[in-house]
């Protein structure tokens, strides 16, 4: 197979560790923390979790002295959305193992979570790590939705860790997979198998983050390669100054992308989610809000601009939320009717829905109605493996473009408006979750990796490989690991209330969105476009080691300009 320039390149660049694992897994030593508690229903998880509950964090240091360390087979598995750096989580992971003893084995479990309960696996060797080191995408054992619950499944991964001599599993995923991480942990622990568990903080929505977990990888290279693509759009918006763009960006709940972005681009409007929910808003009102907008730069001649809309937005609009929350229990109902299985069209579907609603929820039921066809069938939609609504294949961009549109046609008819509005939709999701990660994500996903098998070598399980410090240069990061239960609350899914790992969504009282506050207004009527360009993977520090804006502002931005002052000063 041939490889593009680019990749030849990639190949060869050695990502960085944090200084406490620079000397290898053998020096590492550990310090302790206290007991902890989960976010919330302590008294219910500590039940659920019997035998790993309440672990202390832990932080690691580099040792004097090298230990003996016991040979081990480990099994990985990707699970859920793909996200950049995944490979190099894999790849860290291969070089701790084979550093400690080259006749330690890394199996790849394939497709996900599944892979591991049907024994599908692949053995790892220098020749296939290699030509993986820095790439994009999750193709090297591909990723799956599989949730990890049932007795049968935890038996299968018992019985096929047996066969194969594993003494550890490695679960990269989001928020979802590692609650799949620690129930599978806690089993195996109570059945005393000898077989620990570590999660990797996986996703590109970067909601699976908290006070120990700066960031979720793939953050970093999808937000910069969706700030490339609005930034040009804006380019071409002020170029051709006929067409208003309406951008939805990937992230299914928080609007953390939707957010960075926008702090990398200055688009004229960016809806919040997480705003539209605190503030009640209707999709009334945020159509007055936008068409306000659109009106008043129409004023000032400017037919054009670009919005940010998040994906998520239709579960955060309080109606919707209800309409989804009572659609999913008609639908839970309705579904295994012979009347709705034998509904041959749409229309039918829509037909017994409503009836069901309109007797368990007339408003809802009344929301429904009132959407554009294409909508309710998308709302109709099956549910993922986990109980989420899939908002990606929710035209939220086209219902606003066709609802604006309504609306500036009868301010039109009033004489209040007399622009020309003409919306393009665009929706950029898959487009970042396999680029090539950034040096931020290649560097971040190694020390993942690399720490997992440091976390396992310590006999560890339950726990998620943690690196803090992220703002600051690699040798300063600090690496160790954050019990998963810990970062656990109680929710209902699929009408049962199930443990799971909480969502982080975007603090409207924090820096990051007060940023965008502070500008937002300038940026609706200005023309403050900025064009942060491809990603860049040689060069200047500032340019191809900066961070997100989000950890910037989170962390301090100032420390991280220090930093970066400091090793021009040291070449
Ligand atoms: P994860 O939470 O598994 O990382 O996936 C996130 C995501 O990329 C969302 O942003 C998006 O809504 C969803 O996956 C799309 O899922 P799919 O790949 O199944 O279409």
């Amino acid at each position: 197979m041939t490889i593009s320039t680019l990749q030849t390149f990639r190949i060869k660049y050695k990502p960085r560790l944090p200084r406490s694992l620079r000397k290898g897994i053998r020096r590492v030593s550990i310090v302790t923390g206290d007991a902890t508690d989960s976010i919330s229903h302590q008294q219910e998880l500590k039940s659920m979790f019997a035998n790993t509950y309440g672990q202390p964090v832990l932080t690691f240091k580099s040792g004097k002295k090298p230990k003996q360390l016991e040979s081990k087979n480990i099994g990985v598995i990707l699970s859920g959305g793909q996200a950049p750096g995944g490979h190099n989580v894999i790849t860290g992971l291969y070089d701790a193992l084979k550093q400690i003893n080259p006749e330690n084995k890394l199996y790849g479990f394939l497709g996900g979570p599944s892979g591991i309960v049907d024994n599908q696996y692949i053995v790892f060797d220098d020749e296939k790590i290699n030509a993986y080191r820095n790439t994009g995408g999750f193709d090297l054992i591909g990723s799956g939705r599989t949730k990890l619950e049932k007795e049968d499944q935890f038996m299968k991964v018992w019985a096929n860790c047996k066969e194969l001599n594993i003494s550890g599993i490695v679960i990269i995923g989001g928020d979802d997979s590692n609650t799949n991480a620690a129930l599978l942990a806690e089993w195996l622990k109570a059945k005393n198998a000898g077989i620990s568990v570590i999660g990797c903080p996986k996703t590109i929505d970067g909601d699976l983050k908290n006070a120990q977990i700066e960031t979720s990888f793939g953050f970093d290279t999808a937000t910069k390669t969706y700030a490339e693509l609005v930034g040009n759009i804006e380019r071409d918006a002020l170029s051709a100054k006929k067409y208003w763009h309406f951008v939805k960006l990937m992230g299914r709940s928080a609007t953390h992308v939707g957010l960075e972005v926008a702090l990398q681009t200055h688009p004229n409007i960016t809806l919040i989610s997480e705003e539209v929910e605190n503030a009640a808003m209707s999709l009334e009102q945020i159509v007055t809000d936008m068409t306000n907008i659109i009106v008043a730069r129409s004023k000032q001649g400017k037919n054009y601009g670009v919005a940010v809309i998040p994906e998520g937005l239709i579960e955060f609009i309080p109606e919707m939320k209800q309409l989804i929350v009572n659609l999913n229990d008609s639908m839970a109902l309705v579904e295994s009717s012979s009347e709705y299985k034998q509904a041959t069209d749409d229309q039918k579907r829509f037909q017994i829905i409503l009836q069901h609603l309109s007797q368990t929820a007339p408003d809802s039921a009344r929301v429904f109605n009132s959407l554009p066809a294409l909508i309710k069938a998308q709302l109709l939609l099956d549910r993922d493996p986990h109980g989420n609504i899939q908002v990606s294949k929710i035209d939220t961009e086209q219902l606003l473009i066709s609802m604006i549109k309504t609306r500036l046609d009868a301010l039109k008819a009033e004489g209040q408006y007399d622009g020309k509005f003409s919306g393009q939709a665009h929706f950029f999701g898959y487009e970042g979750r396999c680029a090539f990660p950034s040096n931020f994500d290649a560097n971040y996903c190694y020390a993942l990796g690399y720490n997992a098998c440091a976390l396992l070598q310590a006999g560890q399980t339950g726990y998620i490989s943690c690196i803090k410090n992220l703002t600051a240069p690699t040798n300063k990061w600090i690496a160790g690991g954050t019990p998963l239960t810990m970062m656990m609350t109680v929710e209902k899914r699929h009408g049962q209330f199930k443990p799971v790992i909480q969502k982080a969504l975007v603090d409207l009282k924090g820096p990051v969105f007060k940023c965008l506050q502070d500008n937002r207004s300038k940026w609706a009527m200005e023309d403050d476009y900025q064009f942060p360009g491809a990603i860049q993977y040689f060069g200047p520090d500032e340019v191809v080691n900066a961070t997100t804006k989000t950890l910037e502002l989170e962390k301090g931005k100032m420390k991280q300009r220090r930093w970066f002052k400091r090793l021009r000063l040291f070449r």
